[in-house]
């Protein structure tokens, strides 16, 4: 069954066209990722669907009622959306964020409000905090409130818009499992974000925009493994790898690993591999190729199969192996954790590269 359709759905922004003739329907039940570069629409798209900032253009259709300013608001307590940034009333405790829409726009007794409030702090594991405000609480606790708050109206639909984004890393987790129990009990959402494995695993769909629009759509094995579209393809590989460029002897090199620990954290790579990444990564970049080079840069690339990482290390300069004339213990633990270690050496742009697989 449809349950919200949007057909030739325009936005402009004065003489800037942000989105044209989007056009898509979204069953009960579904779940579709909105995945794209920033800038692309995607928070505009969720803000047109529920009016916040309305279509120039076109029309938007909930449970077959084409939306209007007439019929909005009752339309908007079925169609909730979960921002970013949480948007907690900060002098109202657990509670009271959760009872509110409840008591003033669904008219509910408080005590049927606050019976429905404990139930649902329970799944999704707050019940202690009910009395808490939201500044005695972590970003992954507040954006669990914020998610309670929306359930609350007991919701057709939910429009997240990059729920995690404004998390430390550490509660992403937390989030993302709150929207996966949510996904498992039939609830249908929108849910633009970064969290690819995540998007990968929960959704039936999945949208890329760009191009003023929804550029290619499908099962996340689609756009995920097999992108047809030059964006698309781009935009996949470049998420799918990290890259580090190193500028100078001296460099950061923390920022380095903290950037493979994250790039591991965001695609679940298994503690041994995470931990090979980072040895290759510290000993090959940080004792053998920036000490002899200086400027180098490395890619790590997740793989088709889990089971073989590519790490690449490109140095400029003519033709030399790093490895032989190398610090020889750090030469020594990367020729033992890698699988294969490939050299090439590319004539016309004088690049040196390194290719090893964990
Ligand atoms: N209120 C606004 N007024 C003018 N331009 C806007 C407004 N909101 C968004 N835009 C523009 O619309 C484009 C898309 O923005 P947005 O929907 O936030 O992209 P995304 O969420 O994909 O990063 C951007 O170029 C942005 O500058
Ligand atoms: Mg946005």
């Amino acid at each position: 069954m449809k349950i919200l359709s949007a057909e030739n759905f325009t936005k402009r922004y004065g003489e800037n066209t942000i989105l044209e003739n989007v056009s898509f329907d979204v069953a009960q039940g579904e779940v579709i990722s909105i995945i794209g570069p920033s800038g692309t629409g995607k928070s505009t798209l969720l803000r047109g669907l529920n009016f916040l900032d309305p279509p120039t253009e076109g029309t938007i259709c909930f449970k077959d009622q084409k939306l209007s300013k007439q019929n909005i608001d009752e339309a908007r307590r079925k169609m909730v959306m979960v921002f970013q940034s949480f948007g907690l009333f900060a002098n109202m405790d657990v509670m009271k964020n959760i009872t509110i829409g409840q008591t003033d726009l669904l008219k509910k007794p408080l005590a049927e409000a606050e019976k429905r409030a404990h139930e649902i702090l329970k799944t999704v594991g707050l019940s202690e905090r009910a009395h808490h405000f939201p500044h005695q609480l972590s970003g992954g606790q507040k954006q669990r409130v914020a998610i309670a708050r929306c359930l609350a109206m007991e919701p057709d639909i939910i429009l997240f818009d990059e729920p995690t984004s404004a998390l430390d890393p550490t509660m992403v987790g937390e989030v993302t499992a709150v929207i996966r129990n949510l996904a498992k009990s039939g609830m249908t959402m929108l849910i633009v974000t970064h969290e690819m494995e995540f998007a990968r695993n929960i959704s039936s769909r999945v949208f890329f925009m760009d191009e003023r629009g929804i550029y290619e759509s499908g099962t996340p094995e689609e756009i995920f493994d097999k992108p047809q579209r030059p964006k698309t393809q781009t935009f996949i590989f470049k998420i799918k790898t990290f890259t580090f460029s190193v500028t100078s002897r001296d460099f950061d090199f923390i920022e380095m690993l903290s950037g493979i620990d994250d790039f591991c954290f965001r695609y679940a790579v298994d503690d041994k591999k995470a931990n090979q990444l980072r040895l290759i990564a510290e000993e090959l970049v940080l004792n053998v190729v920036a000490p002899q080079f200086g400027a180098c840069e490395l890619t790590v690339s997740f793989p088709e199969s889990r089971d073989a990482y590519r790490v690449s290390v490109t140095y400029p300069g003519e033709d030399r192996d790093a490895l032989e004339t190398g610090d020889e213990l750090s030469v020594a633990l990367v020729r033992n954790t890698a699988k294969s270690i490939e050299r090439s050496y590319d004539k016309d742009s004088d690049v040196n590269a390194l290719k090893i697989e964990v």
